[in-house]
């Protein structure tokens, strides 16, 4: 798609787990033909290199800070059907390994540390200097994409947010009921949204998306459409 001169476009995507935020986030990257940054990537992969680490991940910001400090962490883009993007830590591939419940929950944890979330802020922040972004997480628009030309804050019901995790682990081969799945989904969205820095908030102007109901096709479409409305793409 022809993209104004000029400026650079900036989207910011924040909202709960299993909103749909980084599946259509992804797609809008291609379709858009700019850059796709998946945030939570980035906790997720501080939380593994702390439990790789043999770090017990609560109560351990000073530790867990000096290995993040350390370490390079790269998101790129992917053909597999599977994620939707690669994370390397130094140059290993580590993406298999993100998934799993306790990183999951791990990355909730260590994203409530202030000088983690100082550090992947300013990184966020380096990745989208000089390049049109879309970038997904949960405080995008209010701290590290505040500038942004589109603002979206994506939900959906939590037990269809449920839903759609328990289908990705189930593909993933884990073995969770979906009652198991629902509750560590209203456990990471209470952590989340009541943490002291920076909790997933809307923030005033955002447009708010409610996925319970949409296709990724008819999201990826009324995205789209707002783009155009507001002239950022031809
Ligand atoms: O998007 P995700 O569910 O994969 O993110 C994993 C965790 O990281 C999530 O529970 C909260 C945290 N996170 C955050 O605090 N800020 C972001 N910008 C992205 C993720």
């Amino acid at each position: 798609m022809a993209m104004k001169q000029n400026n650079f476009l900036q989207i910011a995507i924040d909202g709960p787990v299993g909103a749909g935020k980084s599946i259509i986030a992804n797609l809008l990257s291609k379709k858009l033909g700019i850059v796709y940054v998946y945030t939570g990537a980035m906790y997720r992969a501080v939380a593994y290199l702390g439990l790789r680490n043999n770090l017990s991940l609560e109560n351990n910001e000073e530790k867990i800070f000096t290995l993040l400090q350390k370490a390079e962490i790269e998101l790129t883009p992917t053909d597999q059907k599977d994620r939707v993007c690669n994370v390397l830590i130094d140059g290993e591939d580590v993406s298999d390994e993100l998934f799993t419940p306790e990183v999951s929950w791990g990355s909730s944890v260590v994203a409530t540390y202030p000088k983690i979330r100082q550090e992947l802020v300013k990184r966020q922040q380096k990745i989208a200097q000089g390049q049109s972004v879309i970038m997904e997480g949960r405080d995008i628009a209010l701290r590290v994409l505040p500038e942004a030309q589109i603002k979206i804050f994506m939900t959906a019901d939590v037990k269809v947010r449920a839903q759609r995790r328990w289908r990705d682990l189930q593909k993933k081969g884990y073995q969770k009921t979906y009652e198991e799945v629902l509750n560590e989904t209203i456990d990471r969205d209470y952590q989340d949204s009541h943490r002291e820095t920076d909790p997933l908030k809307k923030v005033a102007e955002a447009w708010v998306l409610d996925t319970t109901n949409l296709t990724i096709e008819e999201v990826v479409d009324l995205i789209c459409q707002k783009i155009k409305e507001k002239g950022l793409i031809k």
